[in-house]
């Protein structure tokens, strides 16, 4: 039987993905990214979205640093545009004003490849529709964790890029549920785990720490490390790389939290 471990060890590449747009892809990938540093792993992020891309934005990344376009069309080296941001991973920055017709996904293998030669993961951002881009970026991706929220459109476009995945014979890691507020309205656990039929490995509650921290273009897990978000987020990447990780007390957390409003 392959374990999970086993799948962990093998996932270098891995594409954060969802289908809908605004489920938390981009907030998913940079936390993963910053935990996954603090546990001493080299990362580095790349944002899939090549047409609206908005990863560095969201982290506040306005560099000299080569842009991705330029290592793909020969004008700048790699090792020129890894940009190291303060929480510890490493990013290419996109050029936001890149136009589609300047770049296809499928330029990106070699450089990938040269990222996996001198990182533990590179986790690449996926954009949000479920088209050819996304499509070539699952099919290079060595597994993909899915994000989704509980809500029934996220699970549909959830569903229909598992289906994508298996398409194309890339592995799912499981679902990430993000946004979560514990509501009558929203699809239960079990509903969510039945229709897409994969286990849900991480619960991401809404949390208005993630907010804060989008205005402070720093991951909720470093500005914010008592929110409840940041520790389910700490917990799950700890379990994901078999990595012990103890979260402090619920009466610490909070008064922490108090002080840090
Ligand atoms: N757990 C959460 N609690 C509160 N707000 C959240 C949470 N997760 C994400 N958000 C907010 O939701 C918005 C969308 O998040 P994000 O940009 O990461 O989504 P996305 O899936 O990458 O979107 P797109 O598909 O457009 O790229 C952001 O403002 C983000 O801060
Ligand atoms: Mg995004």
């Amino acid at each position: 039987m392959i374990t999970k471990y086993y799948l962990i060890i093998m996932s270098k590449l891995i594409l954060i993905s969802g289908g809908k747009g605004g489920v938390g892809k981009s907030f998913i990938t940079a936390n993963l990214a910053a935990i996954l540093s603090d546990f001493g792993k080299d990362v580095t992020i790349i944002d899939g979205d090549i047409t609206t891309a908005n990863l560095c934005v969201q982290l506040g990344i306005s560099s000299n640093s080569v842009t991705l376009q330029e290592v793909l069309n020969g004008s700048g080296k790699l090792r020129d545009s890894l940009y190291e941001h303060p929480s510890g991973f490493k990013i290419v920055p996109t050029d936001i004003g890149i136009q589609k017709e300047d770049m296809d996904i499928s330029d990106m293998i070699e450089l990938l490849i040269r990222l996996l030669g001198i990182n533990d993961y590179v986790l690449i951002d996926s954009p949000p529709t479920l088209n050819k881009d996304s499509r070539e970026l699952m099919e290079i991706a060595d597994s993909n964790l899915l994000v989704t929220n509980p809500e029934l459109s996220a699970v549909t476009d959830c569903l229909k890029t598992f289906k994508i995945a298996e398409d194309v014979g890339t592995h799912s890691l499981g679902i990430i549920l993000n946004n979560v507020r514990n509501r009558n309205y929203e699809i239960e656990n079990k509903d969510i785990e039945d229709m897409v039929e994969l286990p849900i490995i991480a619960n991401i509650p809404h949390d208005k720490a993630v907010l804060k921290s989008l205005n402070l273009k720093s991951p909720v897990v470093h500005s914010y490390p008592y929110a409840k978000s940041s520790i389910e987020l700490k917990k799950f990447v700890a379990d994901f790389i078999g990595e012990d990780y103890e979260p402090p007390a619920d009466i610490v957390c909070l008064i922490k939290r108090i002080l840090s409003q």
